[in-house]
């Protein structure tokens, strides 16, 4: 028989436990949105890399910040205020408001965005740091400041600013309820910022619930721009958006037209995401975009870096599905003066 130590006697090789540290390497559990610091890489802009390393293997072209002065996409006559709303949780409103706002910026165009979401979300994907206690959204709706004041430039383009949030927005919903004029802050703030600014497009990000935050944001807003996952119960939370709609129109904004839907999260493969698509595109036939956002992984990946996936991984299908939205939009509008 020998020495020969059985198989299942032999000693294992001790595991290295994982460690904390371990745990903290892996990007994906790099929780979002919690005013931790944000992590710097991998680096996108042109400057930030060696002379001698050529990165459009990898990551796809450089977008030159300097170039972005000529706009690409058109210009619209006056300046176009989307509120990105959907009540219903986790459907895509920060991941299109970010992308879409950021494809716009990259085809020239001024374009603000509002985070106006306390788990600040948008703020972290556009790059922009927002620990507690960085003056933003919350300041502007509860205390009266100027937009100008608090607005932040994008890391990533020049043309892109964001009036970012902290977890302090949180407040806001109760404070406002007692305030003089609750609903229009953000509307009278946006005014004076789109005189002063000559900002294109502005895009509001609203947090999961039809609250002050949201009702905020529709008064503030002359379109609505709806995200709709292509998944069962789609459309749920859809008729009571609708209700809210009609309700402000009616009331608080006449202007206000629910004037795009787009279909995120598209999977190609399945029937059901075919048949959700059709009946969006069947209820919201001039509405829907003709574009619609595949379920991707470099979109859920690029807020991580603090980037948009326009900039984190420009070649990719979402990335190219988000500049098309971007176009779809920018070529909505009449640009003769
Ligand atoms: N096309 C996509 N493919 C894969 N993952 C996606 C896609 N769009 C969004 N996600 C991921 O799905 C999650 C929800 O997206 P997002 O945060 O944009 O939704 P939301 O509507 O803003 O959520 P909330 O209601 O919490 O504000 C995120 O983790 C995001 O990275
Ligand atoms: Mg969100």
């Amino acid at each position: 028989m020998g020495d020969a130590v059985p198989l299942f006697f032999r000693k294992r090789k001790p595991q290295p436990k994982a460690t904390d540290q371990d745990f903290w390497k892996d990007a994906r559990n790099v929780p979002r949105g919690t005013g931790v610091p944000l992590p710097t890489g991998p680096k996108r802009a042109r400057f930030d890399i060696p002379e001698d390393y050529d990165a459009s293997d990898e990551y796809g072209e450089e977008f030159d910040v300097e170039e972005q002065s000529t706009p690409t996409l058109p210009r619209p006559k006056h300046p176009r205020v989307f509120v990105v709303a959907n009540q219903k949780g986790g459907v895509g409103k920060t991941t299109t408001t970010v992308n879409v706002a950021m494809g716009l910026a990259l085809g020239g165009l001024n374009v603000l965005v509002i985070d106006n979401d306390p788990q600040s979300n948008a703020s972290t994907a556009l790059g922009i740091e927002h620990p507690v206690g960085t003056p933003g959204t919350y300041e502007t709706l509860v205390e009266g400041d100027p937009i100008m004041a608090h607005a932040q430039q994008s890391p990533h383009s020049p043309n892109l600013h964001v009036l970012p949030a902290t977890i302090d927005l949180a407040a806001a919903e109760m404070e406002l309820a007692v305030m003089q004029g609750r609903e229009a802050r953000l509307k009278h703030a946006l005014e004076q910022y789109l005189e002063q600014s000559g900002a294109d497009y502005v895009f509001i990000d609203c947090p999961p619930s039809l609250g002050m935050l949201t009702l905020n944001a529709l008064v503030a807003s002359t379109e609505i721009l709806v995200p709709i996952q292509t998944e069962y119960y789609a459309l749920e939370g859809v008729t009571a958006l609708l209700g809210t709609i009609d309700r402000v129109k009616g009331n608080l904004n006449d202007r206000l037209e629910l004037t795009n839907i787009l279909l995120t999260m598209y999977d190609k493969r399945t029937n059901l995401s075919k048949d959700v698509a059709a009946e969006v595109r069947s209820h919201f036939k001039k509405q829907t975009l003709a574009t619609e956002i595949p379920r991707s992984v470099r979109i859920a990946e690029a807020p991580s870096f603090g980037q948009t996936v326009l900039t984190y991984q420009p070649r990719s299908e979402g990335a190219v599905a988000y500049a098309s939205v971007a176009e779809e939009i920018a070529n909505q509008v009449e640009t003769k003066e």
